[in-house]
């Protein structure tokens, strides 16, 4: 087995992150925004390639997709500037030799010193994806679903994995894309597309499903009966603000989206019934960026027996992808803790104090969490019960009122909060049994997005929880990122300080 330093990297697009991987174990994998302090950064930075450079220099770089495809389908949809254009640092310095589809860094500041003319191998997106997905699954066979807007051509794959291999068993290709199709939509209600879809879905629970349903599916999806086919009557690239002049009033959006989240999920079962046809197993791995809809995601459990989603399903999640594409090994998950480490004890007794006064506290401690949730290293925890929390959270976060917090529950406790899918990192949407009581976790329709820990999970956490549940009778708190929109999640000891001193709240580093 290769024991030598890889490196995995996205970059250019959206979501910058790198991965450094030796063997089977995941040393390090991190977000370019957390140190460059920019939301969503496309582009690595010298801080993120000196964390990496922490553990090793690398002795193979990996590149998430291929980028010689990727221009050529640019220069076919005639996006003639960006093809053009130079966009990532690396590219931008780099000369590029188009017949071994490798390309080497030059000049590239730390890349430089890091691998002089070291050759990086480029791996497909969807191959990329795919593989983050069943190399950390556990699963010794899987059929493994891939859904997102567009990487080079291929817009939604199914794939064959047993053992160590995985082959591809179904492709479709842009401009049909049910992500690029979703992001349209979030365009259209006003919100910002590759970026808002989340706050689509949350928005979907305030409107009537039924009312533009037959709309979207006959404006713009056509359904293969015998194929997980999805064709589109439009190039939704470039959006669909055309679509439906007529209706544009708030009612009017939170009707759209209700019905553009009703049909996602028509679509995305209609994907997994013939996958299940594709590859025959019991287990189903679903990766791309539509596999953070958490609220069509439970539809897998009707098809499948185990489901497994890396918590990092979208681009940013390929750093890690596109090396176990390349070594095609299974890799040894540990957790989504992989980022930047701030050491100290895990702040339980100053936690559990400040929620005893102020109800609301900030963790920042141990290593950043691998995804775009905050699963407790970067957190804002707060008491969770009571009509009056959503607002006190939201002096702080100043989010769309009509959107939750999402809560995080000792696992042995789960059922007796929830009724439906739960899992460890806030991946499915469950019904809340105790609505009343935790307006603050529960959506207008119900539903929590909940987040279950152990002690093998994370033992700190959970020994947080038990003390809170132990004094309070309460088994869960309120876990919202450590952030506030369009500010990237605090990542040091230094932004955790600068973010008690801006917003007032209290942000432990460590036990005091
Ligand atoms: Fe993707």
């Amino acid at each position: 087995m290769n024991k030598s330093i890889q490196w995995g990297i996205t970059s250019g697009a959206h979501d910058a992150s790198i991965a450094v991987i030796r063997g089977e174990d995941i040393l390090f994998a991190a977000h370019a925004e957390r140190s460059s302090r920019k939301k969503n950064d496309a582009y690595l930075n010298q801080t993120v390639f000196e964390q990496a450079m922490e553990y090793g220099t690398p002795r193979q770089v990996f590149w998430y997709e291929n980028t010689a495809k990727k221009r050529l389908r640019q220069l076919w949809a005639g996006q003639y500037k960006t093809a053009l254009w130079k966009s990532s640092p690396i590219e931008q310095m780099a000369a590029f030799d188009s017949k071994q589809n490798i390309f080497w860094a030059q000049n590239f500041g730390a890349g430089e010193a890091v691998w002089p003319a070291q050759r990086i191998k480029c791996m497909s997106h969807h191959h990329s994806h795919a593989a983050a997905g069943y190399y950390t699954s556990g699963f010794t066979d899987a059929t493994v679903v891939v859904v997102d807007s567009i990487g080079e051509w291929e817009t939604l794959t199914v794939w064959a994995a047993k053992g160590n291999s995985m082959h591809r068993v179904f492709s479709q290709r842009y401009p049909h894309s049910v992500g690029l199709w979703y992001s349209a939509m979030t365009q259209r209600i006003g919100l910002k597309p590759n970026e808002d879809e989340y706050i689509l879905m949350g928005w979907a629970a305030l409107g009537d499903p039924d009312k533009y349903y037959r709309k979207i599916m006959t404006d713009f999806v056509e359904l293969d009966a015998d194929k997980p086919n999805i064709r589109f009557r439009h190039n939704l690239h470039r959006g669909c603000l055309w679509w439906a002049p007529e209706l544009n009033t708030i009612q009017d959006y939170a009707d759209i989206a209700a019905a553009t989240q009703r049909v996602y999920e028509t679509l995305f079962e209609h994907i997994l019934k013939h996958a299940v046809k594709l590859n025959r197993s019991d287990n189903v791995v679903l990766m791309g960026g539509c596999a953070l809809n958490c609220v069509a995601n439970p539809i897998a459990h009707r098809y499948y027996d185990r489901v497994w989603i890396m918590p990092n399903p979208g681009d940013a999640g390929s750093s890690v992808g596109c090396v176990a594409a390349y070594n095609q090994q299974h890799l040894n998950w540990t957790g989504p803790y992989l980022g930047y480490n701030i050491e100290g004890e895990y702040p339980i007794n100053s936690v559990l104090k400040e929620l005893d006064t102020t109800r609301m506290v900030g963790v920042a401690n141990g290593r950043a969490e691998y995804g775009p949730r905050a699963l407790g290293n970067r957190t804002l925890f707060a008491d969770p019960r009571g009509a009056d929390v959503q607002d006190l959270v939201n002096t702080v976060k100043k989010r769309q009122s009509f959107r939750p917090f999402a809560p995080v529950i000792l696992e042995e406790h789960a059922q007796d909060y929830f009724d439906g899918c739960v899992g460890p990192y806030m991946q499915y949407t469950s019904v809340c049994k105790h609505p009343e009581k935790f307006p603050a976790i529960t959506h207008i329709d119900g539903t929590s997005r909940v987040q279950t820990v152990n002690n093998e999970q994370h033992p700190q956490l959970y020994s947080l929880l038990r003390r809170w549940y132990e004094s309070t009778g309460c088994p869960m708190l309120l876990n919202t990122s450590l952030n506030i929109k369009g500010e990237p999640m605090v990542d040091t000891a230094a932004d955790a300080e600068r973010w008690t001193r801006k917003y007032g709240v209290k942000v432990f580093t460590k036990d005091e």
